[in-house]
């Protein structure tokens, strides 16, 4: 995508995110309706829908020639990763949303030939919105965020886990997890994947470590934090690719090798 395209899109774009965050804390008090999907934990509000299909509408209306994947059912049936794909969640922390109130975030993640182009997170009842365009740096509003901290070592590092990794589960071994725990500074658990994704690109966390996610959880922050030196794989260094479930750890750059070798590669069980 050359440089021109890029922008005017994100300027698009920027513009929808915020109008659809809008109506959502116009709405935030309102009563819900709210369904369960697989299973009892996972949830799904007339919100979630409304809120892809305001982001669908307006991408079949100005990019008919794009696709979109996306988690409630408006999106494209991808089998390829060619022209342009948008990625979106449209609340990503559906529980939080529902329980709290915040601490949910919309995602979008635009990607053309499986490259990265233009990522987006909104916190949106704190109006925060992370954003980034491939080689052009990271944003939080209009604040460009820094190169994440070369010299961070493991000992100083605040690490976003799910609880869940902790109990017995099939993807990791949590006695091989617990050492992890005791070895870093902190841990944290936020509940919306894009929303730690955010905080590792802004240096507010070094690390978010998860056993399973969809496309549309991983599309925006890989971007993100690519674009302020961060790294994006699964559990075992591997690169992901966009249309993939995958387990994920993104961090600083400085610690990674570490995450991976010492713990997250001898916790991994064989599924
Ligand atoms: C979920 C959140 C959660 C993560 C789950 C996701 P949703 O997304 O990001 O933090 O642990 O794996 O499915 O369902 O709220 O869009
Ligand atoms: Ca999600
Ligand atoms: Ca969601």
């Amino acid at each position: 995508m050359d440089v021109i395209t890029r922008e005017i899109l994100f300027n698009r774009v920027r513009l929808w995110i915020l109008e659809a965050g809008a109506f959502i804390r116009n709405k935030i008090n309102d009563p819900l309706q709210i369904n369960t999907k697989s299973n009892p934990k996972d949830l799904v509000t007339e919100m979630d829908r409304k809120v892809e299909y305001f982001f669908a509408s307006k991408i079949r209306r100005f990019y008919p020639e794009h696709s979109l994947l996306s988690e409630e059912g408006y999106g494209d049936n991808l089998l390829s990763s060619d022209g342009t794909i948008w990625v979106i969640d449209p609340i990503d922390g559906t529980m939080n949303f529902v329980h709290q109130k915040k601490n949910f975030a919309i995602s979008i993640g635009i990607y053309e030939q499986g490259i990265g182009e233009i990522g987006f997170i909104y916190d949106v009842m704190n109006n925060n919105l992370y954003s980034a365009m491939r080689e052009s740096g990271a944003y939080k509003n209009d604040q460009k965020l820094t190169q994440l901290d070369k010299n961070k070592t493991l000992n100083e590092s605040l690490i976003c886990l799910n609880h869940r990794w902790l109990c017995e589960n099939h993807f990791v071994d949590e006695q091989v997890m617990y050492q992890l725990i005791k070895d870093v500074r902190g841990t944290r658990t936020y509940g919306s994947a894009a929303l730690e994704f955010a905080y590792v690109a802004e240096g507010a966390a070094d690390a978010y470590i998860t056993m399973s996610l969809q496309p549309w959880d991983i599309a925006a922050g890989k971007i993100i934090v690519h674009e302020v030196g961060g790294l994006t794989t699964d559990i075992s260094g591997k690169e992901v690719g966009m249309l993939e479930k995958s387990s994920i750890i993104t961090c600083n750059p400085n610690i990674q090798k570490q995450l991976i070798e010492k713990y997250l590669l001898k916790a991994k069980k064989v599924t």
